[in-house]
């Protein structure tokens, strides 16, 4: 049957079907077509669905069988008391899939591992993924079924990363912010991506055409390797400059820009406060920082008073990205300076 249908990219799907459930939007009882690289979610009439999570078209949709699987759970055949301590959602990212486990579970992984490997198509690899660590925020990740190097490249936005999941930092909770921030970008834009990992912010920006110059820089020299390889495949990857560099040692010799964004969010302020400097009049930076849940309504205040020394700064926003503790958020902060 013929039915309104939110087209994604396959690398989205998992994000998105989640989006939809949550908003009621998903209709269950047709099954989601598989076209290559994308996915059509048959979506419920008169249901509204956010223009930032895809184009809306129509599709043909076939019945879900009835013992078609709903989710990967379903495939592990334990009883319910034990699947009810599996979590629901995992992330996709280019062909690998990467799922966090309850410590309890552990022993159980490569069951787990297998049971995604089936229901999420074109799964090349599954990790058990461990969290990020150390200063280059690099993924401890431990094979637990399909095979190969954790080596992939990623399509969001519509452009296609070079990721290696195991030595350089990449999420694909990420992409609507990449594409937020570099909507904000202005014609004739100086723009400084800092804390690039493999360069989401910066290729999205250099894709849309606005920014004068980007620079791009990371301490992690396999991320700004990985950028390069990224950009060697765009006929705009020349405006993106990637500069191997700690952003102290950056900040010590670069001029103001109009557009600064800061992404290292473990160490929030204190690294925020060392750019905002070069924050030209008229422009702003964007930074990302983990704040406790309670903290939230005062933030901007906080902020505020953190960057004085700095002088002519405001917020203009603080908002939610996304949970990332039980009691914390990751928040992205923008603040501005006057204009001259
Ligand atoms: C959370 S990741 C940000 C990745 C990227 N902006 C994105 O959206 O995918 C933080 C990055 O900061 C880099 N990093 C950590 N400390 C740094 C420093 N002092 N100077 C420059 N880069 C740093 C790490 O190597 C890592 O790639």
């Amino acid at each position: 049957m013929r039915e309104r249908a939110l087209l994604v990219e396959r690398q989205r799907g998992e994000a998105t079907r989640q989006a939809l459930v949550r908003s009621h939007a998903l209709r269950t009882d047709l099954a989601i077509r598989h076209e290559g690289e994308r996915l059509a979610f048959p979506l419920v009439p008169g249901a509204t669905v956010p223009p930032e999570l895809g184009e809306v078209d129509e599709r043909e949709f076939e019945p879900l069988r009835a013992d078609a699987p709903t989710e990967f759970r379903d495939l592990l055949g334990w009883p319910a008391s034990e699947t009810q301590l599996l979590p629901r959602s995992f992330d996709v990212v280019g062909d690998v899939v990467l799922i966090r486990l309850p410590a309890g579970l552990e022993s159980r992984r490569f069951e787990v591992g297998e049971a995604l490997r089936r229901f999420v198509p074109g799964t090349r690899l599954v990790g058990l993924d461990r969290g990020v660590h150390g200063p280059e925020r690099r993924r401890t990740v431990e094979r637990i079924a399909g095979e190969g190097a954790w080596t992939t490249r990623h399509r969001e936005n519509g452009l296609e990363f070079e990721v290696d999941l195991e030595r350089a930092y990449f999420s694909p909770r990420l992409a609507g912010e990449h594409a937020r921030v570099a909507a904000e970008v202005q014609a004739g834009d100086r723009v400084y991506d800092l804390c690039c990992g493999v360069g989401p912010f910066s290729v999205t920006i250099a894709r849309d055409g606005r920014a004068a110059s980007v620079v791009a820089v990371d301490a992690n020299p396999v991320a700004t390797a990985l950028l390069r390889r990224t950009l060697a495949r765009y006929p705009f990857g020349g405006r993106v400059t990637p500069v191997t560099a700690r952003v102290e040692e950056f900040v010590a010799s670069a001029g103001p820009a109009d557009r600064l964004v800061l992404n290292l969010p473990h160490e929030g302020i204190k690294y925020a406060a060392l750019v905002a400097p070069l924050v030209a009049p008229g422009g702003s930076l964007t930074y990302y920082e983990v704040v406790p849940r309670d903290e939230f309504a005062r933030r901007g205040t906080v902020v505020e008073s953190a960057l004085s020394a700095s002088g002519g700064l405001s917020v203009r926003s603080v908002r939610v990205v996304h949970p990332y503790s039980p009691s914390s958020d990751l928040v992205a902060v923008s603040v501005t300076r006057a204009g001259t």
